[in-house]
């Protein structure tokens, strides 16, 4: 592979720092590498590769000569920006819901669905952080089993929301332990010591009572499986946890599985890892998750109220298999 001109749009963002880190990690041939934000940023630097790199504004030419774009600086910049860049020449990777669902763009989890990216038209999507982690397990259940229906939980950390989100998350708890009432700018109520079934954080119902977040799960999942006919439902919860997402899900299978099959197949499955042994208190939790790539799984058993569906617990790092490293795959692939 030749080296690539790389572009990095949010790099000072808690998902684009993460992106830089990853590439890094990665020894990515990289020709060059330029980090776009917004007019906020200009001049920070930021470090790669033992250099300090100065941090441009992101701009309808910034495009010229970079052979792929990683974006992760929210939905309305890459709607705006993704289009120039791909008329430029380059190759976005998305990590925002903007492109997800269009027809023309591919939403790809390399473990699940390569083939995908070699339909791309410029933009590929990145798909949605607990969409992600949950289709690397249930892809090679669905092969063996066919899934007829998944009913998922989730349990997802603050990074998710942005650094805006973690830095409230802290302010508040410190006032909470200091006896002061915690002051709320980004999320409705307190984030601290709190569960919160709303994601976003504002305006995320839909006429039908489902969140957008939910809603993701939902449509994204048949369309990375590509199996319309697989029925989703979600509740998605905002937990006061740094980072790693940690999902409850049942899964239905018209061939019934057992619970040592399911946990056979997960063994030999890209990127997955097991840790569950209920007879040693042995289970995965966001703190094993933050940190590496891997999408962890434990909690696998029989549903007792169900002839064919199985139960189990997953979890991942939302900035990194969630985010920035399906986004580096992807990058990778192309
Ligand atoms: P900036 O730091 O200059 O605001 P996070 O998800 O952690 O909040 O990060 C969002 C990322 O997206 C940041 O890098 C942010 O840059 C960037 N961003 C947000 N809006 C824009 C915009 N209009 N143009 C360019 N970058 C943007």
């Amino acid at each position: 592979m030749s080296d690539k001109h790389i572009a990095v749009a949010g790099a000072t963002g808690v998902v684009g720092r993460q992106m830089l880190k990853v590439l890094e990690e990665r020894d990515f041939p990289i020709a060059s590498i330029k980090l776009l934000a917004s007019e906020r940023s200009k001049g920070v630097k930021l470090p790669f590769k033992g250099e300090s790199l100065e941090v441009e504004v992101l701009g309808e030419d910034s495009f010229k000569g970079v052979d792929i774009a990683l974006f992760s600086a929210g939905g309305g910049t890459s709607k705006h920006y993704a289009p120039h860049a791909a008329r430029a020449g380059c190759v976005v990777v998305d990590n925002s819901s903007a492109w997800r669902m269009d027809p023309e763009v591919p939403l790809v989890v390399p473990e699940v669905n390569p083939d995908a990216i070699q339909d791309h038209k410029g933009i590929i999507a990145n798909p949605n952080c607990s969409t992600i982690q949950m289709v690397v397990v249930l892809k090679p259940i669905h092969d063996a089993a066919r899934i007829q229906r998944v009913v998922v939980s989730t349990y997802q950390a603050v990074s998710g929301a942005g650094s805006a989100a973690l830095n409230e998350m802290d302010a508040q708890t410190r006032s909470v332990l200091d006896g002061d009432p915690p002051k709320c700018t980004i999320f409705p109520v307190p984030i601290a010591f709190n569960c919160i079934p709303q994601i976003p954080h504002q305006n995320a119902f839909e006429s039908n009572g489902y969140s957008t977040e939910e809603l993701k799960m939902v449509n994204e999942t048949k369309k990375i499986i590509g199996d319309a006919s697989i029925r989703v439902t979600a509740t998605t919860v905002r937990v006061p946890v740094h980072t790693g997402h940690s999902e409850s899900v049942n899964i239905e299978t018209q061939n019934k599985l057992t619970a040592a099959e399911a946990r056979a197949l997960l063994e030999k499955a890209p990127g997955v890892v097991i840790k569950d042994d209920p007879e040693k208190d042995v289970f995965p939790t966001a703190l094993d998750a933050a940190g590496n790539h891997d999408t962890w799984v434990g909690r696998i058993r029989e549903d007792i109220s169900h002839p064919s569906a199985l139960d189990m617990w997953i979890v991942s790092d939302n900035l990194l298999k969630g985010a920035a490293w399906n986004a580096v795959q992807i990058a990778e692939l192309l």
